[in-house]
Parts: structure tokens; C-alpha cells; sequence
């Protein structure tokens, strides 16, 4: 395991199905700490990387200045990649060979005891912001302010309906003696909480629901598909990396309508990572890769 830096997925998978050529422009939208970017710029690639994480941005920039030689053909945007299309333009990346989304958060954000993405630091904030500047909402605001029909919706992102009902009736309850502030007051919510998958924490679906709100993931991918597929010249490739069953269906549908008017799957089922990876890391048992071609 690597303390230093978030473990990349797929990273085999990934360059193949980009099929980078020397010279070319590629777009990493999910930069994180540059895995999949220093794999294109090995190739030969030219990398636009987007981050809507300036923490995250940073350590990207610091890890290239160590680690890459030539930066020339690298640029990176702070910016959320829902802009993909004014962050290409304005970056001169128009008609690009391949889009890279590796979608989620990195292991430095869950490591990162003062965020509130994982329930390690029990005094932490509840906070789960991905970019602190320019959101406003934080996972606690949620908590204490949706309805009861919102904050069950909020739930089944990630539960069944009836663990949804119960937290949110927890939930209720618990912000009646005081608002939910803190990780530590969402994991004793979530006590006793039966989740339908084995294995997992009972506050790891909850916390992943709150995330996936707080920071838009499932509109944000509806929103940017289509911009990212106009940006690719004939023959480019997006290659999209989901962790959650609600992000890969969006995938799915999304690559059905192109194929539908012309696109060419690359992918007839989703790739997944193999036996060393997934002995190696932990996160890549739930990566799903879907590659489509224009
Ligand atoms: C799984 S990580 C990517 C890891 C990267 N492929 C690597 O190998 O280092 C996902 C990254 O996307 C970033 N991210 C999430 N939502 C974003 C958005 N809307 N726009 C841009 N970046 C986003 C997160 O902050 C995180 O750093």
C-alpha cells in the first residue's frame, strides 16, 4: 500500500483502451494525484488535467515537478469538470483523441482526518466538500436541513428503501436534540443500521450517499458526458472508470445513445480489474471501465 499517493486503477486497462499516440491531446478530467496522467505523458501523450480539488491539485502539480521530466505536454485546470467544455476551449484542447474519468474520491481524501469523508476521525467536520471555495453545502447542512421525502431520496443513492427510511428516521429524531455536526454524530446514527452488503461498515453506504450529494456525482456525470464527447475528434475514445452501481448505469445508458447514432462500443461488458490488482487494491473490486469510440 502507498502511503504517499492515491493507488491508481486499472492503469493497464486504461492505456490501452486510450490508445495514446505520440503528440495527441488527451484530457484526464478526474486528474486526483496524476496516476493515469503520467501514463499518457509516458507514452507520448499531451495531458489537459482537471481537478476540482485544489488540496488534490496541488499534490498533482508537486508529484509531475518530481516525477515527469518534460511538462510541456502537460496543463492542469483547477476547475470541476462539468466545464469541460469551456476548460478545453480555453485551453486550446479542442477535438481531442481520448477523455479519461476516473470518478470518486482519492485514498488522500478518505485519509484526510479533517474532510469528513470517512468516518475514521470522529470529531472531524461533516463536511465532504470536494472543492470547500466554491461549494457551499456541506454534508452536516444536509443532514440538518432536508425534508424527510429529501433526505430518504439522499439514502437510496446507496441503501434500500427500508435502511433509507430507518436512518432518516434516526436522523429526524437525532437533529431534534441538536444539529448533526460532526463525523462522529453520523456514525452513532448510523448504529445498528443493517446494511445489505457483508462485509461493509454500517456507516460506509451512508457516508458514501452523503458524498455523492454534497458534491452533485450523479449529475454532475449526466451533465458532462455529452460535453465530453463532443470534444473528441472521429475515432477518439472516452473512457469512463465507475465505483457505484448508480454511476456505472449512467455510463451505460449514456454509451447505448451514442451507439445508437454511430458510436462504436469498445466495451461489450464492463472491464474489471484482475487478480493481482484486486489483491493488491482495495478499491479496484468495485472499479467497472466502459470504453466507447466516436
Ligand atoms: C478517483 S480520483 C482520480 C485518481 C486519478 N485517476 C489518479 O490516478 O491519481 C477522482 C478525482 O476526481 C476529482 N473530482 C471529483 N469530482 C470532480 C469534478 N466534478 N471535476 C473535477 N475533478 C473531480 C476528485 O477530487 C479526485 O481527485
Amino acid at each position: 500500500m502507498n502511503d504517499k499517493y492515491h493507488e491508481t486503477v486499472l492503469v493497464e486497462e486504461v492505456v490501452s483502451a486510450l490508445h495514446i499516440e505520440k503528440g495527441k491531446k488527451y484530457i484526464d478530467a478526474t486528474l486526483g494525484n496524476a496516476g493515469h496522467t503520467m501514463e499518457i505523458l509516458g507514452k507520448g501523450g499531451q495531458v489537459l488535467g482537471i481537478e476540482i480539488d485544489p488540496k488534490m491539485l496541488t499534490i498533482a502539480e508537486k508529484r509531475l515537478e518530481k516525477e515527469v521530466v518534460d511538462k510541456k505536454n502537460c496543463k492542469l485546470v483547477q476547475g470541476s469538470f462539468t466545464d469541460i467544455d469551456k476548460i478545453a476551449h480555453g485551453s486550446k484542447w479542442e477535438k481531442v483523441k481520448g477523455i479519461l474519468f476516473d470518478f470518486g474520491v482519492t485514498n488522500l481524501h478518505l485519509k484526510d482526518s479533517e474532510r469528513g469523508f470517512s468516518f475514521g476521525n470522529s470529531e472531524a467536520p461533516l463536511d465532504m466538500r470536494m472543492d470547500p471555495e466554491t461549494q457551499g453545502v456541506k454534508g452536516s447542512d444536509l443532514l440538518n436541513l432536508l425534508r424527510e421525502d429529501q433526505l430518504r431520496e439522499l439514502f437510496e443513492i446507496t441503501l434500500d428503501p427500508g435502511s433509507a427510511k430507518w436512518i432518516t428516521g434516526r436522523i429526524l429524531h437525532s437533529r431534534e436534540a441538536k444539529p448533526i455536526e460532526k463525523v462522529g454524530d453520523l456514525v452513532e446514527i448510523c448504529q445498528g443500521l443493517r446494511s445489505s452488503k457483508t462485509g461493509l461498515n454500517e456507516a460506509t453506504l451512508p457516508f458514501l450517499a452523503v458524498r455523492i450529494a454534497v458534491n452533485s456525482e450523479l449529475t454532475n456525470i449526466k451533465e458532462t458526458l455529452p460535453k465530453a464527447f463532443d470534444l473528441l475528434e472521429k475515432g477518439g475514445r472516452l473512457v469512463v472508470i465507475s465505483f457505484h452501481s448508480k454511476e456505472d448505469v449512467l455510463v451505460k445508458n449514456f454509451f447505448k445513445e451514442k451507439i445508437a447514432s454511430g458510436a462504436h462500443a469498445i466495451t461489450f461488458r464492463p472491464v474489471t480489474a484482475g487478480g493481482a490488482e484486486l489483491e493488491a487494491n482495495k478499491r479496484s473490486r468495485s472499479a467497472k471501465m466502459r470504453v466507447l469510440e466516436k
